[in-house]
């Protein structure tokens, strides 16, 4: 196809695969005729986006016809109250995607260098490790989904330069206790960063038990990323962030797009720190429906893993692809693991009560029909 351009088109985007997102309700409405849809595959939040925060975007949209200060320094500011730390310890960026794209940009040298990773893992770091031309190493996850740390470690050598690990992970929710990570990072060349990505950190059962964190100041090659996309319901204004040394942190700041967080997405995320009731009420409501899910998927015969983020994955007692078209056809979207290696696999999100129920409801169903 490719070559039916005059045009050079870079050997690793020739060939390249794009990031597969879960698939959105107009699709699913269209598709198989649907007035109603729920959507329980992209991990969103379970009560929408905060009403201040709404307020807040509302009244910012006069606003939109003016650029945003480059660097966002007002929400590294309120991130640096919120965390303790100094404003030169953040990095705002387009979604946490735009981070994993800026470290690797920095970090790696393309052709030389490489990035580890688990496997399975969230696709992004390899989908920008690619792009940038840098190789990806892997090593396999344990059979329950934790993190085989030493078999990792047995393989960085110089040109290692980053290793990703996300916790609590995708799509398994296993998280590692804290002490591993530091460990983790203690044990690294000191030219290799560990990014740890808690995108799902804030559903943990005791967050502080599994992040690093409070050691960050003393760690100079850790790096945390974390996102508005989950806990606070800001996935469509696309606002994550990186905590990381200050020395890193200028030199993102040099090749970041200087506007490439917008001017509503920052006011938001400033307004959505202070809404501290509403990430309280998310929180109360997937732990509450993360138990409630996993109790009658056990009853039907699923095999449920332990999860410490917003969602849960499962192996059904029945073939995985034709069960997740059945839900489909019922209007209910979850996630399918096929891009993961987990053909045998669904992903469901926790919904609100009502979403919850209804996917209980068409599971019940469709496992009580013989013909699965
Ligand atoms: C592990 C992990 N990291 C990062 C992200 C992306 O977050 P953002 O919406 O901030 O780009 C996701 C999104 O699902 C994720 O699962």
């Amino acid at each position: 196809m490719s070559t039916l351009y005059p045009c050079k088109v870079q050997p690793q985007v020739q060939d390249f695969t794009p990031y597969t997102a879960g698939l959105s309700i107009e699709e699913i409405k269209a598709e198989y005729n649907l007035s109603r849809v729920i959507k329980l595959a992209s991990n969103e939040n379970p009560l929408g986006c905060s009403p201040y925060v709404q307020k807040v975007i509302a009244r910012s949209a006069s606003f939109g016809f003016r650029y945003p200060r480059p660097g966002n320094p007002e929400l590294c500011q309120a991130l640096a109250e919120f965390y303790r730390l100094s404003p030169d310890n953040f990095v705002v960026s387009n979604g946490s995607d735009e981070a994993i794209d800026l470290l690797l940009r920095v970090m790696a040298r393309p052709g030389k260098d490489h990035v580890l990773v688990f496997d399975p893992c969230f696709s992004m770091y390899r989908l920008q490790a690619r792009l940038c031309g840098v190789d990806i190493r892997s090593v396999p996850l344990n059979p329950d989904f934790s993190f085989p740390f030493a078999e990792l470690l047995r393989i960085v050598d110089q040109d290692t330069a980053l290793v990703f690990v996300t916790n609590p992970d995708n799509p398994s929710g296993y998280a590692a206790p804290r002490e591993k990570l530091l460990e983790m990072a203690a044990r690294l060349p000191e030219s290799c960063l560990l990014v740890v990505d808690e995108a799902y950190l804030e559903f943990a059962d005791d967050p502080e038990a599994v992040s690093p964190l409070s050691e960050l100041p003393e760690c100079t090659n850790l790096v945390i990323l974390r996102t508005f996309s989950k806990l606070y319901g800001l996935a469509g204004l696309r606002l994550g962030y990186g905590i990381m040394p200050p020395w890193l942190r200028d030199y993102l700041m040099r090749v970041k797009p200087p506007f490439s967080v917008n001017l509503l997405a920052e006011r938001a995320g400033i307004a959505a720190l202070r809404d501290g009731y509403f990430a309280g009420q998310t929180r109360r409501t997937v732990l509450a429906g993360k138990s409630y899910l996993k109790r009658e998927l056990k009853a039907m015969g699923c095999t449920v893993f332990l999860s410490q983020a917003n969602f849960l994955l499962f192996k059904p007692p029945v073939p995985a692809k034709s069960l997740y078209e059945r839900l489909l056809k019922q209007g209910i979207i979850v996630r399918p693991l096929g891009s993961y290696g987990l053909d045998d696999y669904l992903r469901v999100s926790i919904g609100n009560t009502h979403e919850n129920k209804a996917f209980i409801r068409a599971m019940q169903d469709i496992l009580s029909q013989p013909s699965v």
